[in-house]
């Protein structure tokens, strides 16, 4: 794909399905009685692959054009494969469905992909072996062998890695386990399958103090279809909102938008950057909230040197030295801004001061090892940047330049840098832009949509 300069964005847009909700949505309504209609399911490739791992599990699956039907089996109605799992690129997939297969009667095999073969997954199958489940892995790397067992055994769990996927991974075994399953996590991160098995009717608490949350399912659980309508996916939208807002004259409005306030932590950070973002109609639909978001575009960054997010003190005199002080993100908002963090590198690049990104070691175990790929393809495209072991730093204001990005399979450094292709002096060609299709098959045509050159 070549990316060509763009003067602005301008448009009205509505994002296809949420990917993490919707594989969260096709899980559980399988695991319901009776059948779930699900609503602007999302046409990512990795919620397409979760359909048919349910299919080939038993699950009767069907697909219309913005909405699929799912039969749940109820949490023990699944029947064994004659043939491997295939994951595909699907972190999510995996980690949730070795959840669900932990209490399954029968062997079964989890497999992907390169990509998803080489993924740490040691952080699901210790907890699910703890709760009795027998699993066999290469060295922690899947193909995973499950061997079940009915009821588990309930368990209090600390997460190890801040991860959405493997905290679900349990809860939705917890379903199957005997007694409660509690789930403690020292940083948030994305709660979907709390709100969503909360809108199933399963009893389910969360606690938050000293700084740790506990997540507590009861099991064993039984429940009912409902009906669920999945809200735009806002990772997906992040692009054009960085696009809109570096570009100048830009004005795009994105409804229908996911705003579940785990995961909208960009639009936050942005605003922090100083660009302009307005939030409207927001409400809750099937329990996740939901909003309009309008962006003006002004390019560069607004924020004046003293605004720095390292707290500097209103009284500190502007010197030379405040320049080189670069936005940081860090700590307990990196699981929050996770698949973001490529995209706010880029957009590092264009605000006074850079951005500095730590703390953010779990990049390197993404579908690709999204710190070095971010590193490589900004200084490709001419930017300043340091790489370290959980982070990168990257100098800004700096002008782009066309150049040839090798996202190695991994669509979210083909968004990312298109995205820069479109504020960069000259070219930019994205190779294997069709791994863009893994989240999100419409990008190049939605960005042509808007895009005025
Ligand atoms: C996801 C959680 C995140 C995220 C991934 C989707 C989810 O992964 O990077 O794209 O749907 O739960 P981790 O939970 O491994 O951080």
């Amino acid at each position: 794909m070549i990316v060509h300069p763009a003067k602005l964005i301008r448009g009205r847009l509505t994002m296809p399905g949420d990917k993490s909700i919707s594989h969260r949505a096709a899980m559980i309504a399988a695991m319901a009685t009776g059948v779930t209609r699900v609503t602007n399911y999302s046409t990512s490739a990795d919620c397409a692959t979760t359909l048919s791992c349910l299919e080939q599990l038993g699950v009767h699956i069907e697909r219309r054009p913005g909405e699929v039907t799912i039969r749940g089996v109820s949490t023990d109605g699944f029947r064994q494969t004659k043939e491997p799992i295939d994951c595909g690129n699907s972190g999510t997939t995996m980690r949730l469905l070795a959840g669900i297969l932990a209490s399954q009667p029968f062997k079964s095999t989890l497999t992907g992909d390169a990509s998803l073969r080489s993924r740490p997954m040691a952080r699901i199958i210790e907890p699910l072996r703890m709760m009795g489940a027998s699993i066999s892995s290469s060295d922690g790397r899947a193909p995973l062998v499950i061997e079940g067992q009915r009821p588990l055994k309930a368990i209090k769990h600390e997460l190890t890695v801040a991860s959405a996927q493997v905290k679900s991974g349990i809860l939705l075994a917890g379903l199957s386990a005997a007694g409660q399953t509690h789930v403690i996590e020292s940083q948030v991160t994305r709660d979907h399958t709390e709100r969503m098995l909360d809108w199933f009717g399963v009893p389910l608490a969360v606690r938050d103090g000293e700084g740790l949350r506990a997540i507590t399912v009861d099991g064993p659980a039984r429940f009912a279809a409902r009906d669920f309508s999945i809200p735009g996916d806002i990772s997906s939208a992040a692009y054009f909102i960085a696009a809109a807002a570096l570009l100048p004259g830009s004005s795009l409005e994105i409804a229908n938008l996911g705003l579940n306030p785990t995961r909208a932590l960009f639009l936050e950070e942005m605003r922090s950057l100083g660009f302009e973002l307005e939030l409207a109609d927001v409400r809750e639909e099937c329990n996740e909230p939901t909003g309009r978001v309008v962006i003006h575009g002004h390019g560069g960054c607004r924020r004046s040197l003293g605004e720095s997010q390292e707290s500097l003190a209103d009284t500190t005199p502007v010197t030379l030295e405040l320049v080189r002080i670069s936005t940081a993100i860090h700590g307990a908002r990196i699981p929050q801004l996770i698949d973001e963090l490529p995209l706010l590198a880029v957009v590092g690049s264009q605000i006074e001061g850079g951005i500095e990104i730590r703390e953010a070691a779990e990049l390197r175990a993404k579908e690709s090892d999204r710190i070095a790929n971010t590193v490589e393809n900004l200084r490709a495209m001419g930017a300043e940047v340091e790489e370290f072991k959980d982070g990168l730093r990257v100098a800004g204001p700096a002008q782009l330049r066309g150049a040839t990005i090798d996202p190695r399979g991994d669509h979210r450094i083909a968004m990312a840098f298109s995205v820069a292709g479109l504020i960069a002096r000259g070219e930019t060609e994205i190779k294997d832009a069709e791994c863009v299709a893994v989240s999100f098959p419409e990008f190049f045509e939605l960005l042509e949509s808007v895009v005025e050159r």
